[in-house]
């Protein structure tokens, strides 16, 4: 750090001019190229010197120092401003026969059948931005307005990264306005309301509603804790000086000159690349880093653009195709607690349908007491719902001017079950409120059996949570152990069940007695114990006894293992219920390969995807494939680069030549029997 007091008036100057040059040029990598070359840490360090000295000699001050990024003053009100030229809004279509009359329009008013070459860009949900550079220098940056007055939010925006104050380069005309779009990233939205929440405020609707939230406060060092991010779309005004003829190649030039463009924008020869590039953006939608509600299309030829003109507010060479409203208010007809297998207590929404995000939403999650409570929803009220991409439908928020005059009091959170009507607890520090019933409690068995049953556990084909529903229902399962005793002659007398498949899920029944100790574990639902969890268990006490006699101590020297979950694990086996049910399992002949090392897939083979081929001499084909896959490997058919080995044994012809082209590995029947341990 440079000590202020030590250096002379025309030394500091120096040396902000170095600081200054410094800080934008990071700026532009980070915010505009997404590139950094420094750590944070630099930038802060060259920010905390530059404001040293600033403050040190008040004359270096300047309008267009990396400093205002921090925020200043704050205002009393935003002056109004006048557009030099109009901010025009854009029509819009809303499928490929409303996009086809648009460029038929343009065809006609150009007397002209040859395509039209579009420029096509997402279209930003944010907040509309006009900013003015004089002389390369930034000096006014105002919102939108009515499109003929805005209001002048220059120092908010000057505290947004991804603006250049100054621009870059050189050619840039005299007088220029730039204009975009100031949006909140996702990411940034979700930590801005994570904070929000945290702090006990509401937090926002949605990233559009943040930002302009963000851009409208009067303190511009609220605004600068906001991660608000600018992309340039057009220009406005620009004087004494020309820009290259086409759209697509204005924002290249803008981007030189130190500005982020959109990096999916592309240029289509006629309106069905531009139906496709719909397509295309509504399919990586959800992975964008920001929010859009649809695309703009735009005549990329300026020339085209001016023949072309407006109507009213809207120009006719562009036009936005929106994507189906992701957020719609419809009625909370009712509130449904759901018990898990936990016996988590969860809040359902019952909706009167709505058409939202592309499909008809009836049901949305309320998550948990607290959320009902910060929303302040009631029974019969108007609610926002959004559902974005496959994202499950959630309450925004509730539209309070439309609460019925005759509406009830608040929700409240049951005391009891609903199923078992067993107290319900919450923990203190938990957001969760439980079912205290345990396996007494119908939903809660319902849910362990599910669990249990699923693929990724003991994986029981033809068990759906309809079957489970009737055999709990009809009392011939009560808990997961009895699973293994139900007969036939009671299953194949459950309503819509035939011969066969009873027959089927009785077998599947028996075939899932052979699986491995981390399925089993994770099988028997307990708390905190997922998949990754239970195999790391399983691979460091390799045993079912040796765990159940773990101490907690013991259980914390495994990876992935914390206090939680150890304590979860103690107490599960420590209730003689839980005992009794594992032992029962285990007499059902539920069992498992000893869990060993060994040389070729580690400690278990989950995740490995294994080919057979040739001949096998201590076992049949058929054989090695189930003790595989009890191991946890995918034995599949053919060789693919999926492929983590093949198993050849003499005989084996085209498998072993497309493996040994992959690059695939190769073992033989001695490696096998090692990989299945030696009591295989
Ligand atoms: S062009 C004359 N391009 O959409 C055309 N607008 O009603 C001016 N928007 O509030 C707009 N992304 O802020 C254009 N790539 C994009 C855009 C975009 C978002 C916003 C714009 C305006 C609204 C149009």
């Amino acid at each position: 750090m440079t000590d202020p007091s030590s250096l002379s008036e025309s030394q500091a100057a120096e040396r902000v001019h170095t600081l200054r040059q410094q800080l934008d040029t990071f700026n532009h990598e980070y915010y505009v190229l997404d590139s950094p070359s420094v750590p944070d840490a630099e930038y802060d360090r060259c920010m905390r010197d530059l404001q040293a000295l600033e403050k040190a000699f008040p004359s270096l001050q300047s309008e267009t120092s990396p400093s205002l990024r921090v925020g200043g003053v704050p205002l009393d009100s935003f002056q109004q401003v006048r557009h030099e030229l109009p901010m025009l809004s854009l029509d819009n279509v809303f499928d490929d026969e409303q996009l086809l009359d648009f460029d038929r329009r343009i065809k006609d008013r150009l007397k002209t059948s040859d395509d039209i070459e579009y420029a096509c860009e997402p279209k930003l949900d944010g907040i509309a931005i006009s900013l003015m550079y004089r002389d390369g220098v930034l000096v006014r940056g105002a919102t939108r307005g009515d499109g003929a007055y805005g209001e002048d939010i220059t120092v908010n925006v000057k505290t947004i990264r991804s603006i250049p104050l100054t621009l870059r380069g050189a050619g840039f005309p005299p007088v220029l306005e730039v204009r975009g779009e100031i949006y909140l990233p996702k990411a940034g939205f979700d930590a801005l309301n994570v904070k929000a929440r945290t702090a006990g405020e509401k937090g926002f609707m949605n990233p559009r509603n943040a930002a302009a939230g963000s851009l409208r406060q009067l303190d511009s060092r609220i605004t600068a804790t906001r991660p608000l991010e600018m992309c340039a779309y057009s220009v406005g005004l620009v004087e004494g000086g020309d820009l290259p003829g086409h759209h697509a190649s204005i924002l290249e030039q803008l981007h030189e000159w130190g500005f982020r463009i959109n990096p999916e924008m592309r240029v289509v020869g006629s309106i069905a690349g531009c139906a496709e590039y719909y397509e295309h953006l509504a399919g990586i939608r959800d992975s964008l880093a920001y929010d859009i509600d649809g695309i703009v299309f735009k005549v990329n030829d300026i020339t085209l653009q001016e023949r072309l003109g407006f109507v009213a507010r809207a120009p006719r060479w562009a036009t936005a195709h929106k994507f189906p409203a992701q957020e719609e208010m419809t009625q909370l007809l009712d509130i449904e607690f759901q018990v898990g297998r936990t016996g988590a207590i969860t809040p359902k929404a019952k909706l009167e349908p709505v058409f939202v995000g592309g499909v008809t939403v009836s049901n949305a999650t309320l998550h948990n007491a607290d959320e009902i409570q910060r929303l302040g929803v009631r029974i019969g009220d108007t609610v926002v719902i959004r559902r974005a991409g496959d994202v499950i439908p959630q309450i925004v928020s509730v539209v309070e001017s439309r609460r019925p005059a005759t509406s009830t009091g608040e929700v409240v959170f049951p005391s009891a079950c609903p199923v078992c009507g067993s107290a319900v607890e919450r923990t203190e520090g938990e957001v969760v409120a439980r079912c205290s019933g345990g396996i007494s409690c119908m939903a809660q068995s319902k849910r362990a059996i599910e669990h249990f049953v699923s693929r990724k556990a003991m994986d029981i084909d033809g068990l759906g949570d309809k079957l489970v529903e009737q055999l709990v229902d009809e009392g011939l399962v009560a808990n997961i152990a009895d699973l293994y005793h139900i007969r036939w002659d009671d299953v194949v007398k459950l309503e819509r069940m035939g011969e066969k498949s009873a027959t089927n899920l009785l077998s599947a029944i028996k075939s899932s007695k052979v699986t491995t100790l981390a399925k089993f574990l994770y099988a028997l639902g307990i708390r905190e114990v997922g998949e990754a969890t239970a195999r790391a268990l399983a691979d460091h006490f390799k045993s079912l006894d040796a765990i159940e006699a773990a101490s907690e101590e013991a259980l914390l020297e495994v990876d992935d293992v914390g206090p939680v979950v150890s304590r979860h694990i103690v107490m599960f086996f420590a209730n003689e219920h839980n005992r009794e049910i594992v032992e029962r399992l285990i007499s059902a002949g539920i069992d498992w390969p000893k869990v060993e090392e060994n040389d070729i897939g580690g400690k278990s083979l989950d995740g490995m995807v294994i080919v057979l081929t040739g001949n096998l001499e201590s076992m049949g084909r058929s054989e090695a494939k189930e003790k595989l896959q009890a191991l946890g490997a995918k034995v599949t058919g053919s060789v693919s680069a999926k492929t983590s080995l093949l198993i050849a044994g003499p005989g084996a012809g085209s498998k072993l030549a497309k493996a040994e082209s992959l690059g695939i590995d190769v073992a033989d029947e001695q490696d096998l029997i090692k990989m299945l341990g030696s009591d295989a």
